[in-house]
């Protein structure tokens, strides 16, 4: 835990979130649990627990019972009584439906690694990065689509000039092989390996993670010759873009997927990204905000367009509309038009004055939806 922590001396009834580890002090058969901190403070006394089924290395809500005060030898100590697990808070600029989030605690709690398959830009990559926020949990971002051995996860082979002009093959360590270091090293941190875009990486690299992602919890590490453990406070989400229509990707074949749970995301409902844009631009009119959102709501929800408009396309929209130089020349309408001209249609093949291609369908259905709501 961090030194910067300001310190907070408990009183009997207090209740407050914490974190249990296993008790390896004296005390440890009548408290099998210790923790050191209160919310966001450090706790002056150690704090037992008694309970038989805290869970070990969550958060858990705690209320004091009782104080004891320093004998002539030892410190004394808070004896806390655990009121059950806390429900972790997402950064509220994230969206991800309530029941999706309830799934993706109990499976990380529980020690699951979690895949979470959605289309582009439906914020996988930045929830998996508020899930460790909000778990307290070490990020460790690890970008697959660089990897072609299944070495690569762990060190890649590189060829430099070393001092005397001559090539030479090194191993260079990844951030993820440092994490599986680190772990160890900090049995009372959490860590959280970030896997994205899981299926870039060539499926026969892909292999090499799966005694990683099973109960073996192993992994060659090509710069030793040896298998690393992967320690118990390490654990793994992935992202992925699930769909044919994703060029560079490959199917995660079902051995594979099974080593997951796996969470469908979708792009958020039309309030939700509407509450999120406005966050991000607040010199946006609210009526402007929801006119973007809801017509990118109806072209992701058409289905003889197959169009997954992501949420980088609503910001951009946004962007555009949101400045002087671009918004202040024109009238309203066409500003969001021609906002939604780059910023929905430019990501089809196509040109919008061309009915036959994807950009210009898509083109057709705005002007009908901007139409109708006039
Ligand atoms: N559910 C969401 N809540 C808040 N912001 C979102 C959400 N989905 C997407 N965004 C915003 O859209 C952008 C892209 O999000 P992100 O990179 O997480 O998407 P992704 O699902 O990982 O996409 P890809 O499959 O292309 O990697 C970011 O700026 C992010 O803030
Ligand atoms: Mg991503």
């Amino acid at each position: 835990m961090s030194e910067s922590k300001s310190s907070i001396s408990l009183k009997e009834g207090d209740q407050f979130e914490t974190i249990f580890w296993r008790n390896e002090g004296a005390q440890k058969e009548t408290f099998p649990f210790r923790a050191t901190t209160a919310g966001e403070a450090q706790s002056k006394k150690v704090i037992l627990c008694a309970d038989k089924n805290v869970p070990v290395g969550k958060p858990v809500r705690v209320r004091v019972i009782r104080v004891k005060r320093p004998q002539s030898e030892g410190r004394g100590f808070i004896e806390a009584t655990c009121l059950g697990p806390v429900e972790f808070r997402i950064d509220p600029d994230i969206y991800v439906d309530p029941l999706i989030s309830k799934k993706l605690q109990v499976l990380l709690e529980a020690g699951y690694s979690i895949l979470l398959d959605g289309p582009q830009g439906s914020g996988k990559t930045v929830l998996s990065k508020a899930i460790a926020d909000a778990l307290d949990m070490e990020y460790v971002y690890f970008n697959c689509a660089s990897v072609y051995e299944a070495t690569d996860f762990i060190a890649t082979l590189q060829v430099r000039a070393n001092e005397s002009g001559v090539a030479e093959t090194i191993f260079i360590p990844t951030n993820f092989r440092q994490a599986l270091l680190d772990a160890v090293e900090q049995p009372h941190r959490r860590f959280l390996i970030f896997l994205d875009e899981f299926n870039r990486c060539r499926p026969m690299a892909r292999n090499g993670l799966m005694p990683a992602l099973d109960s073996t919890r192993k992994v060659y590490d090509p710069e030793t010759g040896e298998l690393l453990d992967i320690p118990e406070n390490v654990q793994f989400v992935s992202a992925i873009n699930n769909g044919d229509q994703f060029a560079g990707t490959s199917a995660v074949d079902p051995a594979q997927m099974d080593r997951f749970a796996t969470l469908k995301l979708d792009y958020p409902p039309v309030d939700a990204e509407v509450r999120i844009l406005q966050g991000r631009f607040p010199s946006l009119s609210t009526s402007v905000i929801q006119q973007v959102a809801e017509i990118a709501s109806e072209l992701r929800n058409d289905e003889n367009l197959e169009a997954e408009l992501s949420m980088r396309a609503t910001q951009e929209a946004c962007t555009l509309l949101s400045h002087p130089l671009f918004s202040d020349e024109m009238e309203a309408e066409e500003a969001l038009q021609e906002a939604l001209a780059t910023a929905y249609c430019g990501r089809f093949q196509g040109r919008i004055d061309d009915e036959g291609s994807d950009a210009g369908a898509i083109w057709t259905k705005i002007r009908s939806i901007v139409l109708r709501k006039k």
